[in-house]
């Protein structure tokens, strides 16, 4: 298949790439111009898919590394990383936003590009790395020196696709495949379309080790999907980050692709609009509606349903983004999991969050209410000893039941709702396994806990906040997105 039709579209023209390299340049000059007039031993390269050349048009952002000495401190080359990293900022008067990997380091938005400005160590001469962020330059590296030019079209490609369907990006909110991998993928199954054939058989664990390394069955890796041995470095799998579900929705979406490609009933043309629609992001029916009437229809879908939906509120204390995610994850499935022991049943469950200030957990009930007794369970009527322990507790209310000495107790939590509310005060919390930097906010009088209708009734005073990026509206509009996908999932892996 020739995919020039969608390459067009995807890869940088030359307007666009003067211009990236050209703000990449003034940002490189000013901090090695800066590093020398104060003396600092560093030095700043670009890396990442700027350096690499396997940046999508659009959505360029340029990875800067400030190399320091490898026998500097870890203390000097995060303070004065940090330091050229806001000096940078104010010169080009872009916007600041700190963010934590190994150390922490400066997003800034300048002329319109996102750069990343982190500090790192310089490993010239082969020198092992000293911080995580260290391999990126010989990730770097090993891409230029391996990827050949025409493969760079088929990283395109394969990226494009994998941000369409849903499955790009390795932060912890994606889940996904990061850059890196998506290069490494196109190295070793050589095209964009090859890699897809070789995807639709991929198999609960799968090992790549392109440097024949020898270390693709160790056991750190055992609980990892796909296993691809870094070629910089032979004990890290480069897709450790990539969680089940978005490692199953990539093999199926190349399923679904690769029907539509192989289907002789499409005539040339109908084969091309359908596989455009793979690699354009999906377009949502609600673009072009107000955020009420995306809500109103969202409310329909719940109502449709016939279940309850509960909605949790709760501030975030200040944290990195990389922390947060587990600890949510890790609260919500404990909290529907406890339900769930107390014959409610949860049918789905979400959490969504700005990473900033606020969370919101959704919780959707099939069951959610329950009648007033219950029948509660002691021992066999076999062995005496225990039934009468078991009756000078309860005495009269006792009966048998099958096999067992039971009695019929009124219950304490009628619905689900009231189980939650008694969960989380503070003296019931520990019910629940919660992150433990978020345990204050979700006890505290600032978490709220409506249904889902009440919810979304009262949008603006729900969204009445912005975030350092997001508007309140934008907020409002990413969480209805989020339920969105919540109501129709599998959405983005077929077209
Ligand atoms: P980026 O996420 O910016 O990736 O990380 P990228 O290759 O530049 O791709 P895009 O086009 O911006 O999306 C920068 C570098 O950090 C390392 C890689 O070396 C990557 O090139 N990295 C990042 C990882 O090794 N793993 C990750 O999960 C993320
Ligand atoms: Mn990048």
């Amino acid at each position: 298949m020739n995919y020039e039709f969608i390459l067009g579209n995807i890869r940088p023209n030359q307007e666009e790439i003067d211009a990236v390299i050209e703000t990449t340049r003034n940002v490189i000059e000013f901090i090695n111009r800066t590093c020398e007039e104060e003396g600092i031993d560093a030095e700043a390269n670009a890396v990442g898919s700027v350096a690499k050349g396997t940046w999508l048009s659009g959505k360029s952002d340029i990875d800067v590394f400030i190399s320091f000495p490898y026998e500097s401190e870890m203390d000097y080359l995060k303070e004065k990383g940090l330091d050229l990293a806001y000096k940078t900022n104010d010169e080009f008067k872009g916007k600041a936003n700190e963010h934590y990997a190994s150390h922490p380091y400066l997003t800034c938005d300048i002329d319109g590009f996102e750069i990343d400005i982190v500090p790192c160590y310089d490993l010239s001469g082969g020198k092992p790395i000293k911080s995580a962020v260290d391999r990126t330059i010989l990730h770097t590296e090993y891409i230029q020196d391996n990827l050949k030019e025409e493969q760079i079209d088929e990283v395109l490609l394969l990226k494009r696709f994998m941000d369409a369907v849903g499955t790009y990006g390795s932060e912890f909110k994606t889940g996904g495949f990061a850059g890196y991998l998506c290069e490494l993928l196109i190295l070793k199954y050589g095209t964009f379309e090859d890699t897809l054939r070789a995807a639709q058989n991929w198999k609960r664990h799968t090992l790549i080790d392109l440097e024949d390394f020898g270390t693709v069955g160790n056991a750190i890796f055992k609980q990892d999907p796909l296993v691809f041995i870094d070629p910089t470095d032979e004990n890290r799998n480069v897709g450790a980050a990539l969680r089940l579900e978005r490692y199953v929705d990539f093999i199926v979406a190349s399923r679904n692709f690769l029907d539509v490609l192989d289907n002789d009933d499409l005539d040339d043309y109908e084969r091309q609009e359908k596989i455009l629609e793979f690699f354009n992001p999906l377009l949502k029916e609600h673009l072009d509606k107000s955020k009420e009437e995306i809500a109103k229809d969202i409310l329909e879908s719940f109502k449709d349903r016939e279940t309850q939906t509960l909605v949790i509120k709760f501030p975030i204390p200040i944290m990195s983004a990389d922390a947060l995610h587990p600890q949510l994850l890790k609260t919500v499935s404990s909290i529907c999991e406890k339900i769930d022991m107390e014959e409610f049943s949860v049918f789905k469950y979400d959490y969504w969050t700005d990473e900033e200030k606020f969370v919101i957990f959704t919780i959707e009930l099939n069951v959610f209410k329950q009648g007033k007794y219950y029948i509660h369970k002691g021992p066999k009527v076999w062995t005496k000893k225990a039934c009468d322990n078991f009756k000078a507790k309860w005495g009269d209310a006792l009966y048998p039941l099958d096999e067992f000495m039971v009695l019929t107790r009124e219950r304490q939590f009628k619905t689900a709702k009231d189980f939650i509310i008694h969960t989380l005060q503070e003296e019931n919390i520990h019910i629940i396994k919660v992150g433990k930097n978020i345990k204050e906010a979700i006890c505290s009088d600032d978490c709220i806990l409506l249904e889902i209708d009440e919810f979304l009734n009262d949008l603006d005073d729900q969204f009445n906040y912005n975030i350092s990026n997001k508007t309140s509206e934008e907020l409002a509009r990413d969480y209805l997105n989020s339920l969105d996908d919540f109501l129709n999932p599998g959405q983005y892996i077929k077209r």
